[in-house]
């Protein structure tokens, strides 16, 4: 049995990954860690879980709980990873960091863009990003994996099968996204009361938010092209729901070209023809987020706009499951030679 510890277990990915993770059949849970619920039963602070779960929450000692196991996943806010991150390459653990701190290869970016510094950027080169259909084989030999965004998770598998072929002008993508408002974690927050969320939609953070370093960075490894010189505009929604991502991609096809959709469509079916959580709609089928809700499952639908040259990309995943806990159990997967869907093999709940 693999031994698996949650550091930031009490939060929205934590409850998710315990929740995946007492159905895995190769997993012991051996550490839960919180600071405001130590001590207590995990079970007082997600009754839901009663019955599947029954260890007490744990402070975060960092020794105590990186010896105990051979793999921590961190669900922390960003900024606080390198400690753990740093002990489980000591101890000779795996770690998959479901934050921020080890996805941009670039210290300086991360800075420019979290407003903190990296302490330890000479770990930031051996971090793999943990998009298994993307980097599958870097992942199952890594120490370190940082787990993508949810936006990024959506937007990147949206694109992907473009990037690099001559087809679009990857460098300047236009990605309009929406997220129920879980995305935003369980700590109080004025902007994700019900009475803020319920009837409601709005862009936030527009021109700023923090996932477009991070699809810049990916889109212009798979193109080939500088990552200074990237335009991506990524404009993120609230969505009065609870879970699920919806990212539309606009891509410009590049001068002369009009492929048909069914084209496109056949490049997308090869490229994740052995992909066990990529489904890729027949045309006219659009994804809806509800398809997702609870799996591990991404739905991409597309189709080619003639009349504009542009590719249209709709992909919904669960921001909770592919796009955060789903997906760092299926990169866990990887890294102990396991199949990657053990555990994940469920479909959502609809409706
Ligand atoms: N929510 C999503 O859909 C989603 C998707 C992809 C990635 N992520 C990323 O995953 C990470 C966790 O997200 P989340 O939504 O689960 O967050 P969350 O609900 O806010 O939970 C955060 C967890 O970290 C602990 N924590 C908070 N502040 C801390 C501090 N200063 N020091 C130590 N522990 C602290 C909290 O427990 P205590 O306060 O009791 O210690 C809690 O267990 C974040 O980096 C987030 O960006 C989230």
């Amino acid at each position: 049995m693999i031994r698996a510890a949650i550091v930031g277990a009490t939060g929205y990915t934590g409850a998710e990954l315990v929740r995946l993770l007492t159905r895995h059949r190769e997993v012991e849970l051996v550490g839960l860690t919180s600071r405001q619920y130590a001590d207590q039963p995990y079970t007082t602070v997600y009754p839901h879980l009663s019955g599947q779960v029954d260890l007490n929450c744990q402070t975060q000692d960092i020794d105590a709980v990186t010896d105990a196991a051979d793999v921590l996943f961190l669900a922390l806010p960003h900024g606080l990873s390198v400690p753990w991150v740093a002990a489980c390459v000591g101890k000779g653990k795996k770690v998959v960091d479901l934050g921020a701190d080890f996805r941009l290869r670039r210290a300086a970016v991360y800075e420019q863009w979290y407003r903190v510094t990296h302490e330890a950027p000479e770990l930031l080169a051996e971090a793999v990003y943990g998009l298994p259909e993307l980097k599958r084989e870097r992942i199952r030999t890594a120490r370190i994996v940082a787990n993508p965004g949810c936006y990024p998770t959506a937007s990147l598998l949206s694109v992907a099968p473009l990037c690099g072929q001559g087809i679009v002008r990857e460098d300047r993508l236009i990605i309009d996204a929406k997220s129920g408002a879980s995305g935003a974690g369980r700590n109080a927050n004025v902007g994700n009361l019900y009475g803020e969320v319920n009837e409601n939609v709005k862009a936030y953070n527009v021109a700023k938010h923090r996932h477009n370093p991070e699809i810049e960075q990916e889109v212009a490894e798979r193109a080939g092209l500088d990552p200074d010189a990237m335009a991506i505009t990524f404009t993120p929604h609230l969505m009065p729901m609870t879970r699920g991502i919806l990212a539309t991609v606009y891509a410009d096809l590049k001068e002369g070209l009009r492929p048909s959709a069914e084209e496109v469509r056949d490049l997308y079916r090869q490229f994740y023809a052995n992909e066990p959580f990529i489904h890729v709609m027949d045309e006219g089928v659009w994804p809806q987020t509800k398809w997702s809700y609870g799996s591990n499952h991404a739905f991409i639908g597309l189709t080619v706009e003639g009349r504009t040259g542009r590719i249209i990309i709709t992909t919904a995943i669960d921001n909770l499951v592919k796009g955060a806990s789903g997906q760092a159990i299926q990169n866990m997967n990887l890294l102990f030679g396991l199949p990657e869907t053990t555990g994940l093999e469920a479909a959502g709940i609809y409706p």
